[in-house]
């Protein structure tokens, strides 16, 4: 079967990119990351892709007019690339009419909660405010809304302690996994 073509857009450390890249490499999921997308030139998600080999691109939004503008750029690459799936993992960006039009129902997002709680980019901390004990993480189809669309999976962690940054080493191990089988499941189109 032909490997499903993934493009993956992020904007920092990079730890989904690695773990879908590893999962591509180990043949956990039948894929293969043709582009990664970076929106913050210098971001360590960078130094990943070169280990894993994979052609990425790098931009400044501020360089250019519009998002239409640089969403248009990114389109014509994705096309050339044949990306059938848009993974977003850690992209700090609203992503513009340009890709959702060119790639409906074909842009996934992973977020650091329970959707439809805590949506936003401080979703964890903000879950420590409120009290909740019941941690997770979602992987969900992305359109025009922030952090809504469709939820693909979720996975969850019970934690009562109060350290940050433990927390989000647990979340963040509950993405990895939950990532590679989403993208099974968007292979397979089983969701
Ligand atoms: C993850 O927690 C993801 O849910 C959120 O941004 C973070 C990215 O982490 N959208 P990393 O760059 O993949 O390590």
């Amino acid at each position: 079967m032909k490997k499903c073509r993934l493009a993956v857009f992020a904007s920092g450390s990079g730890s989904n990119y690695q773990a879908i890249a590893e999962a591509c490499a180990d043949g956990r999921i039948n894929a293969e990351i043709v582009l990664l997308v970076c929106d913050k030139p210098g971001a360590r998600v960078l130094e990943r892709a070169k280990v894993f080999g994979t052609e990425s691109f790098a931009f400044n939004p501020k360089e250019y007019e519009s998002r239409e503008a640089y969403e248009t750029l990114l389109a014509t690459m994705l096309d050339e690339r044949g990306v059938d799936y848009i993974c977003l993992a850690g992209y700090m960006r609203i992503v513009g009419k340009v890709l959702l039009s060119r790639y409906e129902q074909r842009i996934v997002n992973i977020h650091p909660s329970l959707l439809p709680s805590f949506k936003g980019a401080h979703a964890i901390q903000d879950a420590v405010e409120y009290g909740v004990k019941i941690f997770g993480a979602t992987t969900h189809f992305v359109d025009e809304t922030l952090d809504g669309g469709r939820i693909i999976d979720q996975g969850a962690v019970v934690y009562e302690g109060n350290d940050i940054e433990e927390l989000t080493n647990l979340i963040h191990n509950i993405e990895h996994s939950l990532y590679v089988k989403t993208i099974n499941k968007l292979i397979n189109k089983k969701f």
